[in-house]
Formats: structure tokens, C-alpha cells, sequence
């Protein structure tokens, strides 16, 4: 049937995430891999949600978002950054960050554009650009640290680079962008007239103390950025698909002129719902149990996948952990997560994934710790098989 396919998507195919979940599925895996928390949300938000609907909230809402929403969004950037912004015109709703960054790149990038991405990526961006037809130029980010070459950074600019994409915090490296890589990285783009799109759908989730600096609020940068983010990751419903962007308003003309006709408007209940998340978890302290209760599913799994033998990277924000599996025999990371679920019984990501060329992943593997405490305990317990492989 792929003859079928438009040009456009005929490369894509089904992504490895599909096929993990499928394996796990198949074989009883406890499933670390694809990145959704298993634990309840909210009861505020979840009874937010019910309130909505019972109040007969049902139609289409202003297609950039309802005023409540756009609202509570500004007052917490307001809050976050000291920034007061227009939510007439500065801040757009969509439905997950995976919409409003297509709905950004199609909305930014003409054909021929060249967007520089960060290797290893989160999986949507390079179909994103490539649908825009765009050309991907890769900067790589190096482990242990995962930090960047700046001279080879530098280099990939030309007079026809029209984005720089960013994430921060970092899906799958755990990496936060410090202030001076990101004021390096504005500063390039500065001097070479390109907008960032910047990925902060981990910013609640940070660790240690890591400090997030969005790259709006650098010196120069609110003008040429567009922030995207979501209220999946940090209110836990990965599922309500509530995203959003914030920047000035002729970057959010671009995301609304796709946005009107791919989705027209997101779902109002769950709009509403999110506004309510908003407007409570700052008086709540929701923002930092959220990072006491993630630190410690973090060490929980951090010392699971220790105690089967394997070592585990440095992790500053998002929900993720990634494993070195050096001497463990295996050739690739993709056989090692197939051989890992089949065998094991434990579902991890190979980051190979993020990688336009599979060759340039270090050899590791993505765990998710967005988990309850028993599904890490029983991921612990069959990992302790681990230890039978030879290291
Ligand atoms: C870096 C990054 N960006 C965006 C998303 C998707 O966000 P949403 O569920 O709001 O579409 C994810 C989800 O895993 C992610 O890891």
C-alpha cells in the first residue's frame, strides 16, 4: 500500500515507539519506554475537567484558545519570568506541543529554509521540518555531559537558516541548556537573523536545582523566539493534548495560520480545566511536590538499573534515564531494547531514534521513570536479570 503514500510521508514509516509498545504488549513487558506517567492525575484538574463539561462546555472554542486559558498562561509566564504579555496576541493553544511545533514550522519555514536541530532530537521535529520542506543541518550534542561543539555550531549557519529548534529540558538526555550555551546559541542567531523554536514541555520537571532559563528572556531573544510547551508533561494528562506556544505576536500569527486549518480549536473542556491547573498550582505548591515526587521515582530507578549492573548518565530534567550498555555485548541499541523487552520483561526506548543517523547514537538506552512506585519495584525486580549477562 505505501505506493499509495504521498512523497511527503512515504519515508516516515512507523516509529520505533509504535513498535516498542507493540513488543511490550506482546510480552508482558513492564513498559518504561514510551513517555506517559501511569499514575492518576489531579483530582483539582480531573474535577475542573467534570465541572466543564457539566456546565455544557461542549462547542468550539476561539480557535487560538479560550480567554481563560491564554489568560492563566500569561499570568504564568508573567510569574515565571516578570514579563507581562498581551494573551490577545502573544500566547496560542493547540492541541499538544506535537501540533503547535508543526503548526510553528509550517507556519515559519518556507522550502529551501535550512532549521538547525539538536541530535539527538524528540521524534516529531525532523518529519516537521522535512513537511515543511525544510533542510535539517544536525548539531550533536556529546556525552556524558551532552554538551556542544560550538565552532561546529557556528558552521552549520548560513545566509539561509531560518530556525534554530531547542528543548530544553532534554528529551531523551536529561540535558538543561545552561544560560551561557543558550545566550551562545542566541547569539548566533542574532547575527545571522534566525528565530528560535524552543521545546519547554520539561520545565516543571527539573532536578538537583537545575535552573530552566527559557530562551525568551535573554537579552534580544523574546522577538526572534517562540516558546512551546505543554500542560501534558506537568499536570500529568499526556493524553487531554492541551499545548501552547508564547512569543510575539507575528510568531503566533504563524502558529494560528496552520492551527485554524488542522485542528481549528482544541478541546474546550480540557482548555478549561488546564486553566483552573494554572491558576491553582502555584498557591497549591503543586510545582514542587511535582519535583520532590519525580526525584525520588528518579533515584528509585537510577538505583534499579545500578543494581542490575548497568551505569546510568547524569540526569538534570525531563522524566527520562538513560543507561550506558557498553560490554554488554549487544551491537546496537535497537537489539538491546528488543532483547531487553522479549527477555526481560522491562520495554526501553533506543535512542538511536532521535538520531537522524542511527550510526551517530551513542550505544544507550532510554528508561521513562513517569511510573508508580510498584510498576519501578517490578521493572527492579526483572532487571536484576540483567546480571547474568556478560559485562
Ligand atoms: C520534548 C518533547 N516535546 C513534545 C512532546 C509532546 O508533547 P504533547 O504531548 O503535548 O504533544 C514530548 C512528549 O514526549 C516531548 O518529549
Amino acid at each position: 500500500m505505501s505506493d499509495h503514500l504521498a512523497k511527503r510521508v512515504a519515508g516516515f514509516g512507523t516509529s520505533v515507539f509504535t513498535e516498542m509498545s507493540r513488543l511490550a504488549v506482546q510480552h508482558g513487558a513492564v513498559n518504561l519506554g514510551q513517555g506517559f506517567p501511569d499514575f492518576a492525575g489531579p483530582d483539582f484538574v480531573k474535577e475542573a475537567a467534570i465541572q466543564a463539561i457539566r456546565a455544557d462546555l461542549n462547542q468550539y472554542a476561539v480557535s487560538h484558545g479560550t480567554p481563560r486559558l491564554r489568560q492563566a498562561i500569561a499570568e504564568n509566564w508573567q510569574r515565571a519570568t516578570g514579563r507581562a504579555l498581551d494573551p490577545e496576541t502573544e500566547v496560542s493553544v493547540g492541541s499538544g506541543a506535537t501540533e503547535v511545533l508543526l503548526d510553528a514550522i509550517l507556519g515559519l519555514v518556507n522550502p529551501g529554509d535550512e532549521v538547525i536541530l539538536f541530535e539527538p532530537f524528540y521524534d516529531s521535529y525532523l518529519p516537521d521540518v522535512l513537511m515543511a520542506g525544510g533542510t535539517p543541518r544536525f548539531a550533536t550534542l556529546l556525552p556524558p555531559d551532552w554538551h556542544f561543539d560550538r565552532q561546529a555550531l557556528a558552521d552549520l549557519f548560513s545566509p539561509r537558516t531560518r530556525l534554530v529548534l531547542i528543548n530544553t529540558p532534554h528529551n531523551p538526555t536529561g540535558k538543561v541548556f545552561s544560560r551561557e550555551e543558550l545566550s551562545f546559541i542566541g547569539s548566533l542567531c542574532q547575527r545571522h537573523d534566525a528565530l528560535v523554536l524552543t521545546d519547554e514541555v520539561y520545565e516543571q520537571i527539573r532536578f538537583d536545582g537545575a535552573d530552566h532559563v527559557p530562551m525568551a528572556t535573554l537579552p534580544g531573544m523574546w522577538e526572534r523566539t517562540l516558546t512551546v510547551n505543554s500542560t501534558g508533561k506537568t499536570f500529568s494528562m499526556t493524553g487531554w493534548k492541551i499545548g501552547y506556544a508564547v512569543g510575539p505576536a507575528a510568531l503566533n500569527q504563524a502558529v494560528r495560520a496552520t492551527h485554524q486549518f488542522v485542528t481549528f480549536a482544541t478541546s474546550t473542556p480540557f482548555q478549561e480545566a488546564m486553566a483552573t491547573a494554572m491558576e491553582t498550582a502555584v498557591r497549591i505548591g503543586y510545582y514542587d511536590r511535582l519535583r520532590r515526587e519525580y526525584t525520588a521515582r528518579r533515584d528509585l530507578l537510577a538505583g534499579a538499573l545500578q543494581a542490575a549492573g548497568l551505569t546510568t548518565l547524569p540526569v538534570q530534567g525531563s522524566y527520562f534515564l538513560l543507561a550506558d550498555l557498553t560490554g554488554l555485548g549487544f551491537p546496537d541499541d535497537v537489539s538491546f531494547c528488543r532483547y531487553l523487552t522479549a527477555e526481560i520483561g522491562v520495554a526501553a526506548i533506543p535512542p538511536s531514534a532521535f538520531y537522524a543517523d542511527a550510526g551517530r547514537a551513542p550505544l544507550l538506552a532510554r528508561f521513562c521513570f513517569a511510573k508508580r512506585d510498584e510498576t519501578l519495584r517490578a521493572a527492579a525486580e526483572r532487571l536484576q536479570r540483567l546480571r547474568t549477562l556478560e559485562m
